[in-house]
């Protein structure tokens, strides 16, 4: 952990280690992808972690329940719903944490906030108000109440990125309106109540134990790359051709977030996360498949023949019509350079390496796909 600090900020990574030592955190939604990657950092540094989700099962796919991670058993796992007001008083006054994060979302963006609109702006506005109103009441305040914003909320893009102060909030699909609400109750809490929010526009987060499969470009590629017998080429939506997005590694998002907590200069404050690479989202994913074909290579060079081959499958969304989704995402990061000296750490294709390598050892661990059980063992 230390040398993970060190990338990036040499001179405060002990301060920072020691920063969180015996602190009790609240990360909300810390059964998800982002949860559980600030939940081991967190607990790397000494802190005791309380993980709140609306699901905890121990048979979820989470890195907060993969046993070589060893998570679960060094947190207090808390079952609840973050728009349950009375639960989220009771949790946040028991607790008295030093920290909270803020990541209980639903979170798999346009499909699933379509399907249940009521139930996205439920869990991403008023989970995050329900925080924010238990924080209000208990005389036990919080040093830091984070909440994961996103890049959403900007909508489309005028120009060439967008910036915290300049850009206007212009998100209109359900998940980014409810977001974008969060998002400017933050600054209303702060500035009418005092109480200490940081507010993170984030962009899209890639690395290891993501398992949203159903939708997000990466796990989705993986599922068809490694998930089946044969490698299936990923699908590219027709609608999706021109997009553009900023990705950022997940160690550097956690790193990001752990400078926040730790520079009291950003309380109040919203941030734009960069750094990451900006590409387009055909782009993307044929990095992902010559990566895929690249790491496969070592194992087996017929099947990385394959994916090459299969490259990827552009497809017509069946809702297209419905579905709004913004062309050209790209934010502007120098707001948090400056005020915390964040700098990304990893590079894009060793960290996408990095990930793809999870990937391939989580389906042939799990024995998803024959071919590559048959491998290992041989
Ligand atoms: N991953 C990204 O690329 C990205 C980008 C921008 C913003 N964000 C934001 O970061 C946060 C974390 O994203 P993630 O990728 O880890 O998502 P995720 O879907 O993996 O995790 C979200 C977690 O919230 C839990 N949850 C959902 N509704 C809940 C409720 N009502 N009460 C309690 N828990 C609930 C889910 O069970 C899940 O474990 C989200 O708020 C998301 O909007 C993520």
């Amino acid at each position: 952990m230390l040398q993970d600090i060190n990338r990036y900020n040499a001179a405060n990574a002990r301060q920072i280690l020691e920063y969180f030592h015996a602190k009790r955190v609240l990360i909300t939604g810390g059964f998800g992808f982002v949860g559980g990657h600030v939940a081991r950092h967190l607990l790397d540094c000494g802190a005791e972690v309380t993980v709140l989700d609306i699901d905890t099962s121990p048979s979820r796919p989470s890195m907060m329940n993969c046993a070589q991670q060893g998570l679960r058993d060094q947190v207090r796992v808390v079952e609840a719903d973050v728009t349950d007001k009375l639960a989220m008083q009771e949790v946040i006054e028991e607790g008295r944490f030093h920290y909270i994060f803020h990541f209980a979302a639903y979170a798999s963006v346009i499909e699933k906030a379509l399907t249940a609109p009521y139930d996205t702006i439920m869990a991403n506005t008023i989970g995050w108000i329900n925080v924010l109103e238990a924080c209000r009441m208990t005389d036990h305040k919080p040093n830091m109440i984070f909440l994961s914003s996103t890049d959403k909320v900007y909508g489309e893009m005028d120009g060439d990125s967008y910036f915290e102060h300049i850009t206007p909030l212009r998100g209109i699909g359900v998940y980014d309106s409810a977001k974008l609400a969060a998002d400017v109750f933050s600054r209303t809490y702060h500035e009418a109540f005092g109480l200490p929010t940081v507010t993170l526009r984030m962009c899209n987060i890639y690395g290891p134990y993501d398992f949203n499969s159903a939708y997000r470009l990466l796990p989705k590629a993986m599922q068809s790359i490694y998930g089946g017998t044969e490698p299936v080429a990923p699908e590219l939506y027709f609608d999706a051709i021109e997009h553009h997005r900023d990705y950022l590694y997940v160690d550097d998002l956690v790193n990001a977030i752990i400078l926040l907590a730790h520079g009291n200069v950003c309380r109040g404050e919203v941030y734009n996360l960069a750094g990451g690479t900006y590409l387009s989202t055909p782009t993307m994913l044929r990095t992902i498949v010559e990566l895929c074909a690249e790491v496969e290579g070592a194992y087996d060079e017929t099947r990385a023949a394959q994916i090459l081959r299969n490259g990827i499958a552009v497809r017509v969304s069946a809702n297209a019509s419905t579905v709004h989704a913004i062309s050209k995402q790209h934010l502007n990061g120098e707001k948090l350079i400056n005020d915390t000296g964040f700098q990304p750490g990893e590079s894009f294709a060793d960290a996408l390496k990095a990930t793809i390598r999870f990937y391939l050892d989580y389906f042939m661990a799990s024995g998803a796909e024959a071919g590559h059980a048959q491998r290992l063992a041989g």
